[in-house]
Parts: structure tokens; sequence; C-alpha cells
């Protein structure tokens, strides 16, 4: 897809379609009052008929509307004027682009960035707009025979600015939100992948092709051996059950002005299947655990897109890649291991895998002198239950970080939501037979996995995102949500404009 920003009158819009709001009841919008003007009130006359209310979900398409340079014009409903929040303003444009897509309009001016939407800036509407136009064109058909594309497809999407003055703010959304919807679209193809394919191998390749395709970007992979020898215990135990062999992949974006500029290390569970291992999991559902390297994916996603900007950052990827299977070498319940940072750890549960592979990987990220680590992964089912599907939980030791990705939550839209770390959590984790235990019991079971990961990371800010409920989705609507590269995405935008302001 295409997509520019314009400013200009919508009657003098040369193209397929113009799109416009119209709010309940019967309001027109600024730019529907133009045409609607223009075409000696044609809009208003078939609005007053009772052809459009101005409810959310309701359309009405028009064709051919005098006085105007456009094939057409799409009026969308918008609710309630004082009600359009952030969530209504993405679905309109959602609406947008399916009815367009369906209807074989190919290109369209979309004047819904005049909309107004609460203490949010053109930037805003324009980089929303964006990523939900793709969220809802998005499909995963590469392993379809029958690929069902459209005849006549939406290609792109000028977006009206009021004026020649906001070019260059606009210009610049869509830059950054194009590089931003490549990344969703690699984290959401990456996850979407089913395990037999996305293998630790497969990403690997995968890392290996990014630093191929951009400047300032090296990449690392170190196999079990190379684990041997840090002394990781913790990733090994993991891949003992697997014939796949586990990956650390390490991809490192050197774009700040000074190499010896502090990175932001950034740490993704890169479970590429998640079966449970000898504590098995349940057959239910079980197909989705391939998601189990959602953190990894948006690892992924996120460094494509800063380094498609090429940011001036340093930032480094650092990815345990593994398998979490059972078979007659598979870690077993019971079984004590050494971590890297010579921790022992009793694994009373070989399905509390991710903070295994991660206390390894948070350990070998020192070596990187990061300011900020920040790990991702789909951690607890236990998360999903005390959060449901909206915030991811957001967990750390450096109140700072929290607070920049809380505000990268809310300007973004991929929200999360902070929880404690207390000591008090820590007596969940006593081991009669090593230091840690790897699970806490049935209480507050995505904190005390945060309080495992906790004891690796004090020599450093940290904090870590539990992805598990926000990821993918299930059900009938089945994939990935490309999250959290937005929320990444933001927190290194506003990082960059912070430290160019200081
Ligand atoms: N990958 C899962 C977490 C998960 C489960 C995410 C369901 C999303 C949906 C993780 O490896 C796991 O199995 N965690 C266990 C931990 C438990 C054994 C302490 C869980 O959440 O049940
Ligand atoms: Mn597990
Ligand atoms: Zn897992």
């Amino acid at each position: 897809m295409e997509f520019s920003v314009k400013s200009g009158s919508p009657e003098k819009q040369r193209m397929s379609c113009i799109v416009v709001g119209v709010f309940d009841s019967r309001k027109l919008s600024p730019s529907a009052q133009i045409l609607d003007d223009a075409s000696d009130g044609l809009i208003s006359n078939l609005i007053r008929r009772g052809e459009l209310e101005g409810l959310l979900d309701q359309d009405l398409l028009l064709h051919n509307v005098p006085n105007t340079l456009c094939d057409r014009i799409l009026l969308l409903g918008c609710g309630k004027e004082k009600e359009l929040d952030v969530n209504n303003f993405r679905k309109i444009n959602a609406q947008m682009a399916r009815i367009l897509d369906q209807r074989g309009a190919t290109e369209a001016f979309s004047c819904l960035t005049e909309l107004h939407v609460k203490n949010r800036d053109i930037d805003w509407k324009i980089r929303q707009s964006i990523e939900a136009i793709e969220e809802q064109l998005y499909r995963f058909d590469q392993l379809k025979s029958d690929k069902q594309n459209t005849r006549r497809p939406l290609r792109k999407v000028v977006f009206s600015v009021s004026s020649r003055r906001d070019l260059p703010i606009g210009e610049l959304a869509v830059r950054q939100s194009s590089a931003i919807i490549s990344g969703i679209k690699l984290s959401k193809d990456l996850a979407n992948m089913p395990g037999n394919i996305c293998t630790p191998s497969y990403l690997a390749e995968q890392a290996r092709s990014l630093g191929k395709t951009y400047r300032n970007f090296e990449v690392e992979i170190l196999e079990e051996s190379d684990m041997e020898k840090l002394e990781m215990g913790a990733l090994l135990s993991v891949s003992r059950g697997s014939r796949e062999s586990a990956k650390l992949i390490t991809m490192k974006y050197s774009g700040a002005a000074s190499a010896a500029e502090k990175p932001v290390v950034f740490v993704g569970k890169g479970v590429t299947f998640d079966s449970g291992g000898i504590s098995l999991k349940p057959g239910a559902a079980m197909d989705e655990m391939k998601y189990d390297m959602c953190g990894a994916a948006g690892v992924f996603g996120a460094m494509s897109a800063i380094a498609e900007l090429q940011l001036p950052i340093n930032v480094v990827a650092i990815v345990p890649a593994t398998e979490n299977m059972p078979d007659g070498l598979a870690t077993k319940p019971g079984d004590i291991v050494t971590s890297m940072s010579g921790t022992t750890i009793e694994i009373l549960n070989t399905d509390a895998e991710g903070r295994l592979i991660l206390c390894d990987a948070l350990t070998y990220s020192q070596k990187f002198n990061p300011d900020v680590v920040i790990d991702i992964a789909t951690l607890t089912g236990a998360c999903v239950i005390a959060l449901g599907g909206h915030p991811a939980g957001l967990f750390g030791n450096h109140n700072p970080l929290i607070n920049d990705l809380l505000n990268a939550g809310k300007y973004s839209g991929d929200r999360c939501w902070h929880m404690p770390t207390w000591p008090e959590y820590k007596q969940q984790l006593k081991s009669n037979f090593a230091d840690l235990a790897n699970i806490g019991g049935r209480e507050a079971g995505s904190i005390t996995a945060a309080v495992f990961l906790a004891q690796f990371t004090k020599k450093y800010n940290w904090a870590h995102l539990d992805i598990a409920g926000v990821a993918w989705k299930g059900g009938a609507n089945k994939g990935s949500t490309g999250r959290p590269v937005p929320l990444l995405m933001q927190y290194i935008l506003n990082r960059i404009e912070e430290s160019a302001n200081n």
C-alpha cells in the first residue's frame, strides 16, 4: 500500500474515492459539509431521507456526485462526535479499508484525519489510520493454494491535512508508520508461521537476512556448543528434549553517532513450539503454542523498523530460540540446572521454560553494557487471567523506564500495565534443593515469573513485558496481532526525541 499526505479541498480531488465522516445524529463533518455545499445539498438530502444516521458501522457509498472530481464518496458513520475515542477512530479507519478494498476503489483521499480525537494530533491520527488500514487488510495466506485475492484491491491512501504547514509532520508520520507496519507484518508473519517451518534455525535465517538487507546491522548466531562454553545450563535444559537445536540469536544495530553510546537491549522469548515438555500441556488449543515465540517476533519487527528508518540509536536484540519438547533426554521435573549466572534452579515444572531461556539471555545481555534491557515474552497464562487481552503486563526494577513504557503504550495504543515485583513474592520461589525453584505456585503467577527474572537483572535497568494475552488472538480470527511492535517503536522514537531535546 502506498500512503501520502496532501492539503486541499475534497471536491477538488481527482480520486477514485473521497472518504468523509458523518456523526450521530446526521451531523456532517467539515469535509462532508463542503461536499454537500458543492453538490447543492445532495448529501444532506439523502441523510434527511434516512439513508444514514451516523452510527458507528454505518456507511453510504455515493457515485458521480455533481461538482466533485472524484468517482465516489464514502460516508462513514462515526458515532457521537464527543465520544469519538482512540478505539473508534481505529475502527472507522479499518471499516474504510474494508469497504474500499471490496468495492473496487483503488485509491482514496481520506478526510477522516480532520475528525477530532481528544488529546490526539495529526501525527497520531495519520499513524493510527495507517496501522488500522494495514491491520484490516493483513492476510496470512502464504500456505494456502487459493489466495482469494481481491480483483481491484485498495492500493493508495492519501491523508488530508488542513494546511500546507502540516505537510512535513504528515510526511514524517507516513515515513515512520510505513517502517512500523512492515515491522508489524514481519512480526505477524513469523508468528503465524507454523512450528514445523518456523524453527529456531528458521529464526536464525531470518536474522541473517535482516543483516543482509540493512546497513549498520550485524548478526551473530550461537550454537548449542557455544552455549555450553558459556555455561548456559538453563537455556540448554529446555532444548534437550528437542530434535531441533537451539540458537542464540544476536542482532546489533548501530545507528548512534557514537559507537560508545550505551544500547537499548531487547530480549525476546523465542520458543517456536511449547508442548510443555515432560510437564506436557493438555491438548486443547495446543496449536497456539506456536505463538510462544511472539516475544522474538516482536523484537524482529522492531529491529527491522529501526533499521529501515536508520534511527540514530544503538539497539541490540537477543533472541534465545528453542523448542520445548518431551523425549527420552528431556529435562524432568526435579532436575536441577546451573544457569550462566551460577544460580542453581530446580525445575519443578518443565512448562515454565520461558524464564529458563530468558534468565541466561538476560545474563548474557550484560556484555553489551546496556543502558536498559527490555525483555518481551509470552511468559504466563496467569498474565492472561490477570489482565485479559488488552494491556501487556509490565514489570521492572527502574521507575523511569517503567514510566517511559507506560507512556509509549498510551500514545501508540499498544498499552501495558504496571504490576509489582515486591520482595515478598520471592518466598514463593524457594526450593529445598537449589537456589531457586522455577515455579511459584498458583498465586500471582505472572508476578512470580517476573520475580524469577528479576534475580538475573540486578546489574542494569530492566523491564519485562508479559505479552501472553496480547500477542495473538485465538478462536475464529486466530492470528498474531503484531504487538508489541507499536509499543517498542514508540518507546524508541520517544527516546530519540528526548535525547534530541536535551
Ligand atoms: N508459553 C506459556 C505461557 C502461556 C500459556 C502463554 C498460555 C499464553 C497462553 C509458558 O511457557 C507456560 O507454559 N507457562 C506456565 C507456567 C506455569 C507452569 C508456572 C503457565 O502459564 O501455565
Ligand atoms: Mn510453557
Ligand atoms: Zn512457553
